[in-house]
């Protein structure tokens, strides 16, 4: 009896939470790393890259961990918010016939992120990109037996694909030549980008038509990186690899956008965010950008974020939760700059014009 009151209870608060705001666009279909994951990696067998135990989600509602690598809501969340959703929509592998029933019928959108999955499909041992859409192909496929495929292809022209992956491509190529000379990252940005392409190109060809794309932060500024520095510094490196690959990225969006036809995209940048933050971290309203607030050892970031792990109390004055991810409430600043920023943040639209355009 008690159960079945908390159910209505919880149904009702539910509805009235998610009442307030009216989706702008149809769906939010989500790919990407642990910088979207929203919890499919809890459905994978092992111990990699999970984040599905305390300290993890210690701000989040019921200070719940549900898989996302942060105190609380990730990028993904919050970019879905302004969209007018409450968060992000569910992990695919958390879909079970009856609630895929019901987001098929609502057409809000599925999250096929993994953390430690990369642009690559060498990259990593978890859910690959190329995995991640094949999943939506099956979605897709069951959108279409409901509706016919003139309206299918009508949702899927207005939903909005964000992608949000590379850093852990570039942390793979780091570990394997950390002094790589031009002609090897060169190669690499080619290998990367041609691979890159053609994950759009098969969306593009299972109906999507506006891309939100984020870009890779300077991950040689996170603090599992500048561990690997005597004095605590950023790994230059990384860094130049991660401008290097979203230089190409941008290239390769800008020329995507002039062969596909009713192809529109905005291309997100956590880059500049996440580096504004560092060179001024008092105007940004943080106290510390090197250190992770949950982990152990040098800068809290050479043994991970385990339950064992002691955290930080004042997690809004730090960019890092963990030895990778950031806080909350640097991902809350990220959201609302890749939403509604200037070209600094997001170009050549941002996500709000991506959103809006119904051209
Ligand atoms: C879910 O639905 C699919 C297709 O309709 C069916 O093949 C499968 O057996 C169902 N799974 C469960 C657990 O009911
Ligand atoms: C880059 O390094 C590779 C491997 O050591 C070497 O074969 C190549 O000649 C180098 N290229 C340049 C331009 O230095
Ligand atoms: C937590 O436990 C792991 C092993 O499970 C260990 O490697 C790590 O150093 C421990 N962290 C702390 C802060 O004690
Ligand atoms: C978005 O940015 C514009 C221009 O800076 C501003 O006028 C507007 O209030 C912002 N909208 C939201 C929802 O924050
Ligand atoms: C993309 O969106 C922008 C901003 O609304 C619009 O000006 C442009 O025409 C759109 N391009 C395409 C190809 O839909």
């Amino acid at each position: 009896m008690a159960s079945v009151a908390a159910l209505l209870l919880a149904l009702l608060f539910s509805i009235s939470a998610s009442g307030n705001a009216q989706p702008k666009v149809p769906a939010i279909y989500v790919f990407g790393d642990s910088t979207a994951d929203v919890g499919n990696n809890n459905y994978l067998p092992g111990n990699d890259a999970k984040a599905n135990f305390p300290h993890y989600g210690i701000d989040f509602p019921h200070s719940r961990p549900t898989g996302r690598f942060s105190n609380g809501f990730n990028g993904i969340d919050f970019l879905a918010g302004h969209m007018g959703f409450r968060r992000s929509p569910p992990p695919y592998l958390s879909l079970t016939n009856k609630t895929s029933h019901g987001i098929l019928k609502g057409l809000r959108g599925v999250n096929f992120a993994s953390g430690g999955s990369g642009i690559l499909d060498s990259t990593g041992t978890t859910i690959t990109m190329t995995k991640q859409i094949k999943y939506f192909a099956t979605i897709r496929s069951r959108i279409a037996a409901r509706l016919n495929a003139e309206r299918t292809n009508d949702v899927l022209s207005k939903s909005i694909f964000l992608i949000s992956a590379g850093g852990n491509d570039l942390f793979a190529f780091f570990r394997q030549n950390n002094a790589p000379n031009n002609t090897q990252k060169e190669q690499f940005y080619n290998t990367l980008i041609y691979n890159y392409k053609n994950h759009i190109e098969a969306l593009y060809d299972l109906g999507a038509r506006k891309f939100g794309i984020i870009d890779v932060a300077p991950i040689g500024c996170c603090p599992s990186s500048r561990v690997l520095h005597p004095l605590g510094d950023c790994i230059a490196v990384l860094n130049e690899l991660a401008v290097g690959a979203n230089d190409a990225v941008k290239v390769m969006l800008s020329n995507l956008h002039s062969t596909l036809k009713g192809m529109n995209y905005s291309l997100g940048s956590s880059h500049a965010v996440v580096s504004n933050i560092i060179a001024d971290p008092g105007a940004a309203g943080y106290k510390e950008v090197q250190s992770a607030c949950c982990g152990g050892g040098k800068l809290n970031a050479v043994s991970g974020c385990m339950p064992n792990a002691t955290y930080c109390d004042d997690r809004k004055e730090y960019l890092f939760w963990d030895g990778v991810h950031p806080t909350q409430g640097a991902s809350k600043k990220a959201g609302f700059a890749i939403y509604n920023g200037s070209l600094q943040y997001a170009s050549p639209i941002n996500f709000k014009q991506l959103v809006e355009d119904h051209s």
